[in-house]
Parts: structure tokens; sequence; C-alpha cells
């Protein structure tokens, strides 16, 4: 059976950027509070009305498709992984395949919040290797900065997320061990509304009210000790179960992409799997958290950059919302 390869990687963040201090406008903080925390220093952010995040990722596949040297029309579907799409419904996967002018594929919405690139791969994979389709354009695309509390009640989450898209096209290779060896996905429910947006909500009647804009529900609500608590358990066991499934140990990992949450989370990921630095990749500070959005865009600047070579083990580790968390095991 044919394995999927990573044909080409693509990403987008909007122009505009916002460092830490700039933050100060709308919430009491720092520079040094956010950098100490979260290692976060700069973010980007889009111009309200102008780009929405079907806009994101759309330029994100314009690169992912010219560095294949193909056309949308190359591509047999579309997998489109945000929490945050343009509408709530339907999913942005159509707005992006009515965008690319490639009316009739298959567009595939994701909503696994920060671990919907690992969801979104483990299906592409299934399709490819099957020979269900044979290109599949897999995006993870956020606008964050739309849906913030600017409030006070707003500064814990609000400073840790950026907009942007990464774009991969994935398709088969015979080439012996080679390509997605592995993907393995978790979720347990019993934490969701320790990061959630709780309104509107197809759960009551009117599915929002003014007492829900008054009492702020519009907007996501973290409980950071938990989610971290979480994280630096769930991302590691999940590295560690990919490695074993393929009878690999941490000394083969040549490069670890870890969903960009944290810095500090990252760090402790990376102590707990005994690597090196040399070994993970971070570049949180430039971007926060896009969510969807980390994994494809970390990528994409590790392939640009000319950190993965043909043979080269990659593993990819998501945490997130609802929660959800997973891995992947890649021979590049
Ligand atoms: C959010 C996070 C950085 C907070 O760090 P922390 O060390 O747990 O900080 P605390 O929540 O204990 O807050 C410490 C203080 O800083 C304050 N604070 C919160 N946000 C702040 C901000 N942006 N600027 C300045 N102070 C802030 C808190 O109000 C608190 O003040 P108090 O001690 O007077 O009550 C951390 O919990 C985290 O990263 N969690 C994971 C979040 C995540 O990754 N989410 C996405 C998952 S995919």
């Amino acid at each position: 059976m044919a394995r999927t390869e990573f044909i080409s990687t693509g990403l987008y963040v909007p122009e505009r950027t916002l460092a830490n201090d700039e933050l100060r406008q709308w919430w009491d903080t720092s520079d040094e509070w956010v950098r100490e925390r979260t290692g976060i220093e700069t973010r980007h952010w889009v111009v309200p009305g102008e780009q929405a995040g079907s806009d994101l990722a759309l330029e994100a596949t314009r690169i992912a498709l010219q560095r294949a040297d193909m056309a949308a029309t190359d591509l047999d579907c579309i997998i489109f992984a945000t929490l945050s799409p343009d509408y709530f419904f339907p999913g942005g996967g159509v707005y992006l395949q009515r965008k690319l002018g490639v009316t009739g594929i298959p567009a595939l919405d994701i909503r696994n919040q920060c671990t919907g690139f690992i969801y979104g791969l483990s299906i592409a994979d299934a399709w490819i290797r099957t020979g269900q389709y044979r290109r599949v354009l897999l995006v993870g695309a956020e606008v964050h900065s739309t849906g913030m509390d600017f409030g006070p009640a707003g500064r814990d989450a609000s400073v840790l997320f950026g907009d942007g898209a990464g774009a991969v096209i994935l398709g088969p290779t015979e080439e012996e061990g080679r390509g997605v060896l592995s993907t393995h996905l978790w979720a347990d429910g019993r934490h969701a509304e320790h990061l959630w947006c709780e309104s509107d909500s197809s759960a009551r009647f009117p599915r929002i009210s003014h007492e829900d804009l008054d009492a702020g529900r519009q907007y996501p609500r973290m409980n950071g000790r938990e989610v971290f608590k979480h994280a630096v358990t769930r991302m590691p066991e999940s590295v560690r179960f990919a490695l074993a499934q393929n009878q690999l140990s941490e000394s083969d990992i040549h490069l670890l992409i870890p969903h960009q949450a944290n810095l500090r989370i990252t760090e402790m990921v990376q102590r707990q799997l005994g690597l090196r630095d040399d070994q993970v990749f971070s570049n949180i500070q430039r971007y926060g958290n896009t969510t969807a959005a980390t994994i494809p865009i970390a990528l994409h600047e590790c392939v640009e950059a000319g950190r993965l070579g043909r043979g080269d083990l990659l593993l990819l580790t998501a945490f997130g919302s609802g929660f959800t968390w997973g891995s992947a095991a890649v021979r590049w």
C-alpha cells in the first residue's frame, strides 16, 4: 500500500504585527509578563474586515501550489482545519474552494482546535493510502483577533493568540519506508469547558442573548493552569506512543514540531523527552498561538530553512481544547 508524503508546504500571515507592548492599549499587561510566561514576542493580526480565515488559507495554499508546481485544478480534495471559520456555517472549506476556483471537489471541515491539523492529517492519510484521493490539500487557518475579549477579563487568553494559515499538499509515495508512518488521536471531553467559547450556542434559545453578550460569553475562556498541566503530559505521551508504534526511540527523532501553544510548554515537552535543542522547533516567539495553523506554519519554515532532509524522522504533536491531542510520525 502507498504511504502519504508531503509534496509541498505554504504559509501566510497578515501583514499587521503587534508586539507585546502594543497590547497595553487594551490590557493591563507587559512585554515582560507575556515573554516570561509564554515566550511570545509578537503576533500577526488581520485588519478587521479586510481578511477572513479563508483568505489567509488561500494565500498559504497558493504558496504550497507554487512550491509543488501544481495548479488548484490538480487538487482532489480540501481539508480545512479551524476553530474560527468565516461563518458559523458553512465551514471554511467551501469558501477556500470557491476562492481557488475548483468547483466540485469535496471540502471537509475539521473542528478539533489546536489538534485540527493532526486530525486532518490522519484523515488525509487514510484517504491517500486507500486510493480514494491522490492530491489532498490540508490547511490550518485561524483568525483569532476578531473574536477576542478586549476588556480586562480577556487579558490571559488574548495575549496568546495570533492569526495565520499554513497549508500542505499531500499525495501517495511508493518509495519504501518514506511518508507518514502513523497518526494517533485522542480526546477527553470531560475537560471541554477548560478552553471553550460558550456563545452562540444551539443548545440554548435564543442562541445568543443580550445577557450572554453582557457576560462576555461570546469570547474564548481558558483555565490556563489546567490546559498547561494536561498539555505537558499529553504531548510527550503521544510522542512516545508514536515512537513505540514504529519501534523507534527519542534518539531517532531528527525534528519534533510540537503545536506552538506556549514556549514553556514546548520546553517541558522537550525536557520530558530528553531531546536536544536542535531536535525541537519553536517559532511561537513570532506568531503566538495560531491554533490549527501552528504546525503547518512551522513545517513550512523548517522546509524552507532546509531543516528536513530525505529520510529524516519528523514527529508532530498537538494538544488543545476539547481536550483533544494527537501525534504523527513521518519519514521525510
Ligand atoms: C495563560 C498562562 C500563560 C498563565 O500563566 P500562569 O503562570 O498560570 O499565570 P496565572 O494564571 O497564575 O496568573 C498570574 C497572574 O498574572 C495575571 N495575568 C493574567 N494574564 C495576564 C496578562 N496578559 N498580563 C499580565 N498579567 C496577567 C493573572 O491575573 C494573575 O494575577 P494574580 O496573581 O494577581 O491573580 C499559562 O497558564 C498558560 O500558558 N497556560 C496554557 C495556555 C495555552 O497554552 N492555551 C492554548 C492551549 S492550545
